[in-house]
């Protein structure tokens, strides 16, 4: 069983502050630390970190970042199809208040240079049994990688953005926050045009809706340090499981405690658990 990861990889420079400001607004950081992220690099490592044998396909600038990246993929278990960019390795800056909460601005760099898929990575898609997908590199070669995968597409929409009926059509199960759910038009709506659908609840958990079930996992209650990067986590812990042959239903019983556990450090990538951390949790803890 194997995984594919297409999307993105960013370097995130994560100022904590008190509270994020607003337009005109100036604050002093608390803190201030630099992680490895990206929506695609995040959930190639959850995925990775939860058992699945991942493969990474993405763009990186020839730079430090990129290297970092690069090592931090490795380190998680991940096989890295990266391709060397002249443009930069994708940035994101990160303001995380107090409590927990983010906002974000990505700079998409190298990520913007993945325009088409070489046949390797064209071969790799299609050999996979689960193509997990997000929207920070450029929706063309997502829509190509969904029309090359023979296994299960699994699109995250994130951030939200309109969505090519040609790209939906060959989505077998799409994972969207409220926000970018209502932005899409409505669950109901979007279960008219794919299968499956997973709406996260952040701390309230997750909703699972086929087109003729609904399920409703209650989200865990834990002490959050850090948002960032918990949906990804989620994405990642749920094709994990999936890839297991785990039921939809519990696969993401199993990804909402990896996404919990992962609001409890700071950092995207430092944050993401590994498959033991995942088993041993309980409740309690
Ligand atoms: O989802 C969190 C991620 O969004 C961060 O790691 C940042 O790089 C942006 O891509």
């Amino acid at each position: 069983m194997s995984v594919v990861i297409v999307g993105s990889g960013n370097v995130d420079l994560v100022s904590q502050v008190e509270r994020i400001p607003g337009p005109g607004e100036t604050v002093l950081s608390t803190g201030f630390a630099t992680h490895a992220g990206g929506k695609g690099n995040n959930q190639a490592t959850a995925a990775a970190r939860a058992g699945a044998s991942t493969t990474f396909v993405g763009a990186f600038g020839d730079d430090d970042n990129g290297a970092r990246l690069l090592a931090s993929l490795t380190d998680s278990g991940v096989r890295p199809l990266v391709r060397t960019s002249d443009e930069p390795t994708g940035t994101a800056l990160i303001t995380v208040s107090a409590t927990g909460e983010n906002s974000i601005v990505v700079n998409a760099g190298a990520n913007a240079t993945l325009t088409d898929l070489t046949p390797e990575e064209r071969s790799a898609i299609a050999g996979a049994d689960l193509v997990l997908m997000q929207l920070e590199i450029p929706i063309e070669t997502v829509t190509s990688a969904a029309r090359i995968a023979s296994g299960r597409v699994v699109l995250n929409a994130a951030p939200a953005r309109p969505l090519p009926c040609d790209l939906l059509t060959h989505v077998d199960l799409l994972i969207v926050n409220e926000h970018e759910a209502a932005l899409l038009g409505g669950a109901d709506h979007l279960l008219g045009v794919v299968p499956a659908l997973v709406v996260t609840l952040g701390a309230k958990g997750a909703l699972v809706r086929t087109r003729d079930t609904t399920t409703e996992v209650p989200g865990i209650a834990v002490d959050v340090v850090d948002t960032t990067g918990a949906g990804d986590t989620f994405c990642g812990a749920f094709v994990a499981a999936l890839d297991e042959r785990v039921p939809l239903d519990d696969a993401a019983r199993f990804a909402t405690v990896a996404a919990a556990l992962s609001v409890r450090r700071a950092g995207a990538v430092p944050a993401i658990p590994t498959r033991e951390e995942i088993d041993d949790f309980h409740p309690d803890d």
